[in-house]
């Protein structure tokens, strides 16, 4: 064993993974041997699902059972949405995913025992993470919904995953370009090695708590600005700038300032991010469809200044930041976007870390007071 402490746990291998692979050298990112492109560009998003959870892509019928399934636990349940409407209003809405996905969990576990029994078998956590899966757009669309003063919309059985996660937020029926670049984003954000929120769920999956509380702190891991929170503070960046002619002082301003240029930078990838392409793309098509080259105009000089001057390449959230904004999301539901496509991935892992559990509790580097005692003690 040594004594070596590596801050971050950076390049710190803390077990196997069979679910993605990640490769900086070649800037690759693998779900289960696929490149994650190609997984993009032509399969939907419930059969990568089935990819992570199962390590192959599902055969027709799989398909079709994956899709009655998560059809059937579309509709927000009462209890659920009850415990939205008590939410403040004020609050971020990652909050307010955060206490959905815990609510769904104590309605789901009741009755299911001591903390003896909380971790569960695989299939029970395959069914619970196939209704997460289900429910995290009726809560996400809801809260969308909830701060602009409109009512929940019931969910459409003739559309699939991404067509009908739109519906439910919009009331309408989006354009085919538009539900395109959406399923290609959750494709994208599905899957990542041990990044911080899916650490955070293995970690507490390995106490052997349930599958619930593994996703809840996820959220919470999430939703940090140097990991999912980014997608949403690049819509922040963008506006702060305004126009291309901004960025040069903007840039100068912020960089005095030592400020961190959200969207920008990966702690694995150091020269670009295998997912910005297919996901420039996208935003690229959307950017198109609905007008506004001002956008893109924007987001390529500061993409361009930035990297000239730091040698810091753009991470998935540059691109899907402004992708929502154009899609008609609100700027705060960015992050929630992320965890509903990530909850494939975290609940992967969860069933991955549950199959080989090896509790997760490193070690410190103690650096506080010498031995001491309390005045008026034994040792005082
Ligand atoms: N803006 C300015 N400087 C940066 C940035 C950035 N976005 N990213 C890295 N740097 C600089 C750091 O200031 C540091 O410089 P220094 O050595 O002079 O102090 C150097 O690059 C190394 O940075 P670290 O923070 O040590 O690298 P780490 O691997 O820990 O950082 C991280 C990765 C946290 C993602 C970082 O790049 C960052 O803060 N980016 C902005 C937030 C962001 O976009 N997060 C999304 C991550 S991807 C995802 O969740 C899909």
């Amino acid at each position: 064993m040594t004594d070596e402490i590596r801050r971050g746990l950076a390049g710190v291998v803390v077990d196997e993974t069979a679910i993605s692979k990640v490769n900086p050298e070649t800037n690759s990112l693998l779900y289960r041997g696929y490149p994650v492109q190609e997984l993009a560009e032509t399969q939907p998003f419930e059969a990568v699902a089935h990819l992570l959870w199962h390590g192959e892509l599902p055969t027709g019928d799989e398909l079709a059972a994956l899709r009655a399934e998560e059809r059937r636990h579309r509709p927000l349940a009462p209890d659920v949405k009850a415990i939205v409407d008590l939410t403040s209003l004020g609050a971020h809405p990652m909050d307010e995913v955060r206490t959905a996905v815990s609510a769904l969990g104590a309605d789901d576990l009741a009755g299911t025992g001591t903390v003896l029994d909380a971790s569960g078998s695989h299939d029970d956590n395959l069914a619970r993470s196939v209704r997460l899966f289900a429910a995290l757009p009726a809560i996400v669309a809801y809260g969308q919904r909830r701060r602009r003063g409109l009512g929940p919309v019931h969910p459409r059985d003739d559309l699939d995953y991404a067509a009908n996660f739109l519906w439910m937020t919009f009331g309408e029926e989006a354009d085919p370009v538009v539900v395109s670049a959406f399923e290609r984003s959750m494709i994208l954000y599905a899957e990542h090695s041990f990044n911080a929120s899916t650490f955070t769920a293995r970690v507490v999956a390995s106490t052997l708590s349930d599958l619930y509380s593994a996703v809840t702190a996820a959220i919470g891991a999430l939703k940090g600005p140097l990991h999912g929170g980014a997608n949403e503070a690049v819509m922040h960046v963008l506006r702060e700038i305004g126009t291309p002619d901004e960025v040069g002082p903007w840039l100068d301003r912020a960089l005095a300032e030592k400020r961190r240029i959200m969207g920008f930078g990966h702690r694995v990838y150091k020269n670009g991010d295998s997912r910005v392409p297919t996901m420039k793309h996208a935003l690229v098509a959307l950017a198109e469809h609905v007008g506004r080259p001002d956008v893109l105009a924007l987001s390529d000089a500061l993409e361009r200044e930035f990297v000239a001057r730091k040698g810091i390449h753009p991470n998935l959230d540059y691109p899907s930041g402004p992708a929502y904004d154009l899609m008609g999301f609100d700027t705060a539901t960015f992050t929630p976007l992320f965890a509903a496509a990530r909850v494939t991935g975290w609940t992967a892992h969860i069933l991955e870390q549950q199959a080989a559990n090896a509790l997760i509790r490193p070690l410190s580097a103690y650096v506080g007071p010498d031995e001491r005692h309390v005045p008026g003690s034994a040792g005082g």
